[in-house]
């Protein structure tokens, strides 16, 4: 069996949120406390430089911008044009001058300045490349903060109920599966790196922060 190209997964993606963009927001409700863990878990201080990866309609937008406050600076961006017009939008309608957002994929960022702290937050596509992940590290100041939050199998002893959890992620990724511990590509980049499982063992949240790279690398 080949395995689908990165630019093939990009495409389902971004097909996958044309579709799910409208409703997005909505069934965002039950990850809610998931979302507040994982950014409050950041510490940021005001005047931090946060990048917000896959930042999709923007819901961890007004979290972030009041963390780091006006003299600090919010970076989001998503590939996918529909989840990242409403991210656009939320910006402008709340005149954040501290909050900038660009259309671009993960594995092509480019970005003004070094960030302080990162959010991960249900970014499983991001997190399985690895193209990506060095990308976007290559932002990171020195020992910059990390937070990743998303979906994972249930542990063995619960493995009928997986069927559900693919089915549950298909909708959201262009490569779906791959969840039996969706955090190792990142780990390996981060110090201080802790896990916990959310949801009854369905979600993890996890932190660390980015290991320096040798000046001679
Ligand atoms: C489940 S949504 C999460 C959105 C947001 N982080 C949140 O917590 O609400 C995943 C987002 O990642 C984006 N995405 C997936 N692969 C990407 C890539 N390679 N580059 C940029 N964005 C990507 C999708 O377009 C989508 O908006």
């Amino acid at each position: 069996m080949t395995l689908p190209s990165e630019a093939e997964i990009q495409r389902v993606s971004i097909a996958k949120y044309q579709r799910r963009a409208a409703g997005y927001d909505k069934s965002c409700g039950p990850t809610w406390p998931i979302r507040t863990r994982a950014i409050a878990g950041l510490q940021l201080q005001p005047g931090e430089v946060v990048l917000d990866v896959g930042c999709g309609t923007g819901l961890s937008l007004p979290l972030l911008q009041s963390a780091v406050g006006t003299s600090g600076k919010v970076y989001g961006f998503d590939q996918s044009p529909d989840m990242l017009a409403k991210a656009l939008h939320r910006v402008q309608t709340e005149g954040w001058s501290q909050v900038e957002v660009f259309a671009c994929s993960a594995q092509s960022l480019t970005l003004p300045q070094k960030v302080d702290a990162f959010l991960f937050h249900y970014t499983h596509d991001i997190l399985r490349s690895p193209t990506a992940i060095s990308r976007l590290l290559a932002w990171a100041k020195p020992g910059a903060r990390v937070a990743i939050a998303g979906i994972q199998y249930f542990p063995a002893w619960m493995a009928p109920l997986n069927l559900w959890v693919y089915f549950k992620n298909y909708g959201y990724n262009g490569a779906p599966g791959d969840l039996r511990s969706p955090w190792d590509r990142i780990a390996p980049y981060l110090d201080d790196f802790e896990r916990t499982s959310t949801q009854w063992g369905m979600g993890y949240i996890a932190f660390g922060r980015v290991k320096a790279i040798p000046s001679d690398a």
